[in-house]
């Protein structure tokens, strides 16, 4: 894992000899003559054209996220968003139905509810702790099963094994948001997912200075083991005069091709030459980054856990929680660093823990390696209806913690802080965060 990150996808080789590989900051790619961006564009060779369509810094971050997730295929694009976006309109088509975890990060229940709405495809939200929901909710047009492989913002794992064999049963693709877990905590291929998007933005990243998105084809899906169900990928495409799954052939993504010819394309969601080298930077530490943080993160949970003004803390090691034998046989390394606690003072406490906090910094963004702090009700999840987000174990006193690497006494002294300004506000009652959670 830490040797693929730091080489797959380069080796060097450019005129100059750098050693990391160069920012081609470049619109276009000049050919030789005309028949070479003739065969390119027929895709009868590959390379590059247009870099709408792909820069070779871009190519070794796809490359060293396919070596990362052991699969056959990536694609950066320019957010986590648009990974989840791209991925789900090349395997959906309108009339086709998603069963989705309703613990998803709330911009994936937005888009879901929203714009694929408008699309005419349908959702059905499961609790993905409840294997018969998942059965019970596919139907025959269900193409698509989606979950997050550490939930944002409660950390709560999935058993994407049992949840897959469901799935494939019924010849319907797992995609996998894996952003919280990494290739460096666990892979999510190995456990069933067809295709794993990431927000690059988080931990990939690791420093906060960069959105992007990645989308991989783990190698499992193969739309020619049920060509009528993927006509989009079996049969001539109109446009490009090709079969996608025709890739499949040649031990390539076809389901990536279709995504990269049709959507990112068509979208315009391209990562930017400067974005990608900032996170094959950040990929270099992943390991060792993810190592310290779930570590850190545990024993704060663990603290936290228990102390006055808090009902409950949201992470795979408190006692109790129906998920920890996933953190034993699934997550060796840990969980990451985000999880929640729910205040029992409610927006108010949440409010006074969030002003009082000196070394967390408020922000709605997680896997920075600045510990940071967001009251998902109010921000991120605010645009959810009252059921989605308690379903999503988001309360008025939920507060999201991402921790960082700082040293592990002064997160814990600062968090002491900010109980201490919970203590001092009227001791409310968050009645939400007190009832049984959701999936327990
Ligand atoms: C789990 C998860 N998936 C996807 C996204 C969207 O990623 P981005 O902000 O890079 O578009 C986020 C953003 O917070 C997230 O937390």
């Amino acid at each position: 894992m830490s040797t693929s990150a730091i080489h797959a996808g380069w080796s060097g080789g450019d005129m100059h000899g750098a050693v990391t590989p160069p920012i081609y900051a470049t619109s276009a790619y000049a050919h030789p003559d005309h028949d070479s961006l003739k065969e390119l564009f027929a895709r009868r060779r590959s390379g590059f054209a247009y870099a709408r369509s792909g820069n070779p810094t871009t190519a070794v971050l796809e490359q060293r996220l396919t070596a990362l997730e052991g699969g056959i295929g990536a694609i950066a694009v320019a957010s986590g968003q648009a990974a989840t976006t791209i991925a789900l309109c090349a395997l959906l088509e309108p009339g086709s139905h998603v069963v989705a975890s309703a613990l998803l990060y709330g911009g994936t229940t937005e888009f879901l509810d929203d714009t694929l709405a408008d699309l005419a495809v349908t959702t059905t939200t499961v609790d993905p702790w409840d294997l018969d929901a998942w059965e019970r909710a596919i139907t025959p047009s269900t193409r698509v099963v989606l979950v997050e492989s550490i939930a944002n913002p409660g950390a709560q794992l999935v058993d994407l094994d049992a949840i897959s064999a469901i799935a494939h049963a019924h010849d319907v693709a797992v995609v996998v948001d894996a952003t919280l877990s990494t290739p460096a905590l666990y892979r999510a291929g190995d456990h069933g997912a067809d295709v794993v998007v990431h927000s690059a933005t988080k931990y990939l990243c690791g420093h906060g200075t960069t959105i992007a998105g990645i989308i991989v084809d783990t190698g499992r899906f193969d739309p020619r083991r049920c060509p009528q169900r993927w006509q989009r990928l079996t049969t001539r495409n109109r446009r490009f005069g090709v079969v996608f799954a025709d890739d499949y052939e040649r031990g390539a993504s076809g389901l990536l091709s279709y995504a990269r010819a049709k959507y990112v394309t068509d979208f315009g969601t391209t990562l930017p030459a400067t974005s990608a080298q900032q996170i094959l930077v950040g990929i270099e530490t992943l390991d060792l980054r993810m190592r310290k943080i779930s570590a850190d993160a545990a024993t704060l949970a663990g603290r936290l856990h228990g102390s006055a003004g808090i009902a409950r803390v949201n992470h795979p090691s408190i006692p109790g929680r129906p998920d920890a034998h996933l953190v034993r046989r699934d997550f060796p390394h840990g969980t990451s660093g985000v999880f929640s606690v729910d205040l029992a003072g409610g927006e108010e406490a949440a409010a006074a823990f969030c002003n009082a906090l000196e070394l967390f910094t408020l922000a709605v963004n997680i896997g920075d390696a600045r510990s940071l702090v967001c009251h998902p009700g109010t921000t991120t999840h605010s645009h959810l209806t009252e059921p989605q987000r308690r379903a999503c174990g988001v309360h008025p006193g939920t507060v999201r913690l991402s921790i960082g690497l700082e040293d592990l006494e002064d997160l814990s002294a600062d968090l002491e802080r900010g109980l201490a300004a919970v203590e001092a506000v009227a001791p409310g009652t968050d009645r939400a965060a007190q009832e049984p959670a959701l999936l327990s």
